[in-house]
Parts: structure tokens; C-alpha cells; sequence
């Protein structure tokens, strides 16, 4: 990574106190303009020969990819040269030759922290540390089945889709009885928590809505999920997410009143949204998701007038390697769920942040930091995580304006 120097960043602040009130209109050539700035800026951290990026780990590189496929999604043919299917290619062969021994620890306040042993790419080993992109733990497969889902939605590339279902059939061993049902986070089986099962619920719902001849399979396994995700206790009074369940001696799981990270309030909205859409339409599921959503943008909204997104009660700035992308995942999910459902809150939500991301949160490479009021050097600095995060937000505008 290079680090800006003190000129450009100055350079960098002359422009953007031309620039900083010219989406007034949300003008959708602004949006898409900033946004494949944002592109370029992210395949900087791009690391061809591992097919990761540099700078942050291996499930957070499988969000960055769904951020820019996302993107892709919306340019069309508008990226600036950036060629988003080779940039998915190179990432299918060479992330999964990656030899990597993962460690995650959850504090006791409820933060998680991944350690990634990464060793040169040697193709020559025949157990390999992420072989079809399966590891010890359950949620990194939902992230990288989600990304490859969207990778499919690009390129049509059957591989990928195949790779997602294949990924899909290892998570399901991460279910059992225990709780009344769900996944385990990890193969130890010892913690059922939020993410792993939103996740569980978004992959299978959007296989649903692509793999056509198990559509009804799909479909059941997603329904079912979010039955039990409903009664499991995670849901708290306040429509929110907390991490997980705790397991009591007597056998029953109850809610574990740890952290209601940003990404627990995001992916289920992406989620229900595909499972609204894989019924054919049942707008249960969205009025679940929107409760959901706006009970989160209120949480998370800890300025009314500036309308900034932070957890800064949680973390913020310093919220390790993971949690600088948990915004970022909640707000693509809220971009999602204003497709379905255009709420004035979501989109004020999504054109508030991108407005203030542009205009405050930028260095003079156009890196972009983690906190969305700026400046964008606070805690580690802009990252490819704190980048791909912010980048979801300009995504999620580029919806907005299309809407
Ligand atoms: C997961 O389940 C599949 C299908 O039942 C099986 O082939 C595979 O060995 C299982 N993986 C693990 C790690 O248990
Ligand atoms: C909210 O933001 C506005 C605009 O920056 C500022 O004037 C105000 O003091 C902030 N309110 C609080 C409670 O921090």
C-alpha cells in the first residue's frame, strides 16, 4: 500500500471543497462517476497473485469482491476498464490455492477478531488451506457463496454458482437440533450466532432464486431458517440483532445480549429480501425486514441532523480487522431491502453517508476511511476493508438514484 503524502492530500482537499455539495440533486453521473473512482481506488490493494486483498483478511475479501460485482452490476459496461470477470477469474483460481490458517477470538464483549497465517501460493500442496473455498468456519463460506452468487449474476459463469451450492452443502453440516435448529459459527460446534445464520439464510434464498431446477429445495431449507431464526431468541425487543445464543445448562438457548453489530441488522435484510422474492412476492418477509431496518438505521444514526451511520458505542474507530467492514455489509443489505422496499429513511440513510463519505472521507489516493463523518486517517487508517465498506454505501447510492 502507499501511503499518501502530505501534498496530495492537500491537493486532494482543494478539490473537495469545490466538490463537496454537488449531489444536492443526487445526480446519478455524479454517483457512478465517484464510484468507479472507488473501484480503481480498491483494485489498488488488489493482489493478483493471491487473488485477495491486501491490507485484510479472507472473509473480508470475499465482501470486497461482492462490493465491486455489486458495482458491476449497475456500470454495465461503464468500468473504466476495470474488467470485473477477470478480476473474478483470477480470484476463483488463485484465492483458493491460498494457504491459510485461520484464528478467531470472541472477546468478552462480544468483538471478533480474525488472525490469518497466510503462506505463498504453492499450488504443488495437496491439502490446501481454503480448497473450494471451505474452512473452519461456517460464516467465511457464507460470505464467499455469497460473493461467487453475485459473481454468477455478472459473468453467468455456471462454475461459480456450482461453487456456491458446493460451499452451501458444507455450511449445512454446521446445523443440528441443538437450539431447535440453525448453524454452528464454527466446525468446533460450541456457538450458535446471528451471522452464520443470516448468512445460512441469504445463500440459501438467493440459490433459490438461480438454481432453477432446486428451486422448491432451496426455498424450503430458507423458509425454514428464518421460521426458527424468528423464534431463536436473537431477535431482541427492540427488532434487534444481538450476536448469538447462549446455551444454557438446562438445554434451552436464550439470547446472549452480546453486541448488535451493524452486519447483524444487514444481512438479514438481503436476505428476506430474496426470500420475498423466491415466493413469488410475499411481502411478509419484506415488512419483517423492514422492521428490522429501520429499527437498525435509528440505532446506528447517532446524529439526527448529519444522519451518519456509526458504532461508535461499540467500536468505532478502532473496531479490528472485522468490524471496520460491519457497516459497510449492513448498508449494501439496506440498499437491498430499499429495491423492494423504498423507504425515505433508507435512502436518506444511503444518500447522507455517501454524501459525507465523498465529500469528508477521503486521502488523496481516494482511499476511504472508516469513519464516515472523515477524516479518513482515524483508527488504522483507510484499509481495503474500511475502503470496500464505504465503497458498499456509494454502491447502495448508484441504487437509489436508478430506483
Ligand atoms: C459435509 O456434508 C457432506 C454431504 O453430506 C459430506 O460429503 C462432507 O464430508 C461433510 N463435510 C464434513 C467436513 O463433515
Ligand atoms: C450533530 O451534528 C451537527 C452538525 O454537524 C452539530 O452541529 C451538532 O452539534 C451535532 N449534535 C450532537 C448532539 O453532537
Amino acid at each position: 500500500m502507499v501511503v499518501p503524502s502530505r501534498i496530495g492530500s492537500l491537493a486532494a482537499r482543494a478539490i473537495f471543497l469545490i466538490s463537496s455539495h454537488r449531489h444536492q440533486n443526487t445526480n446519478k453521473a455524479n454517483y457512478d462517476e465517484d464510484t468507479l473512482t472507488a473501484a480503481r481506488a480498491v483494485q489498488g490493494w488488489y493482489n493478483g497473485a493471491e487473488g485477495i486483498y491486501d491490507t485484510t483478511g479472507w472473509w473480508n475479501s470475499a465482501n470486497v469482491l461482492t462490493t465491486l460485482t455489486d458495482w458491476a452490476t449497475y456500470a454495465g459496461s461503464n468500468t473504466g476498464g476495470i474488467d470485473v470477470p477477470g478480476i473474478i477469474a483470477n480470484t476463483f483460481k488463485q484465492a483458493q490455492l491460498q494457504v491459510v490458517t485461520v484464528q478467531k477470538t470472541l472477546s468478552a464483549a462480544g468483538m471478533v477478531s480474525s488472525k490469518y497465517l497466510y503462506e505463498h501460493v504453492n499450488p504443488n500442496i495437496g491439502k490446501r488451506g481454503f480448497d473450494d473455498f471451505l474452512n473452519q468456519f461456517y460464516d467465511d463460506e457464507g460470505w464467499w457463496a455469497l460473493a461467487l452468487i453475485r459473481s454468477w449474476d455478472v459473468t453467468k459463469n455456471k462454475e461459480y454458482l456450482d461453487m456456491a451450492e458446493s460451499i452451501f452443502r458444507d455450511m449445512q453440516n454446521g446445523t443440528d437440533a441443538i437450539c431447535g435448529g440453525g448453524s454452528f459459527w464454527n466446525k468446533d460446534r460450541k456457538y450458535k450466532n446471528a451471522i452464520t445464520n443470516e448468512l445460512y439464510l441469504s445463500v440459501a434464498a438467493s440459490l433459490a432464486n438461480r438454481v432453477a431446477g432446486s428451486k422448491d429445495k432451496y426455498l424450503k431449507i430458507a423458509q425454514d431458517q428464518w421460521a426458527w431464526f424468528k423464534r431463536s431468541g436473537m431477535i431482541n425487543k427492540d427488532n434487534l440483532i444481538n450476536d448469538g445464543l447462549r446455551m444454557q445448562e438446562d438445554g434451552k438457548c436464550v439470547n446472549n445480549g452480546l453486541q448488535t453489530w451493524s452486519y447483524n441488522q444487514g444481512v438479514v435484510l438481503g436476505g428476506l429480501v430474496e426470500l420475498s422474492k423466491a415466493t413469488g412476492g410475499d411481502q411478509s418477509y419484506i415488512a419483517e425486514a423492514v422492521a428490522i431496518g429501520k429499527a437498525a438505521v435509528k440505532a446506528l444514526t447517532f446524529n439526527e441532523t448529519t444522519g451518519i451511520i456509526r458504532e461508535i458505542d461499540r467500536c468505532e474507530p478502532n473496531c479490528g480487522d472485522d468490524g471496520l467492514q460491519f457497516k459497510g455489509i449492513f448498508m449494501r443489505n439496506l440498499h437491498y431491502l430499499y429495491r423492494a422496499a423504498p423507504h425515505p429513511e433508507f435512502e436518506r440513510a444511503i444518500i447522507k453517508n455517501a454524501d459525507s463519505i465523498w465529500a469528508n472521507n477521503r486521502n488523496g489516493q481516494n482511499q476511504m476511511g472508516i469513519d464516515w463523518r472523515g477524516p479518513p486517517n482515524v483508527g488504522r487508517g483507510p484499509t481495503a476493508g474500511t475502503h470496500g465498506s464505504a465503497m458498499d454505501v456509494l454502491v447502495g447510492a448508484m441504487g437509489v438514484v436508478r430506483q
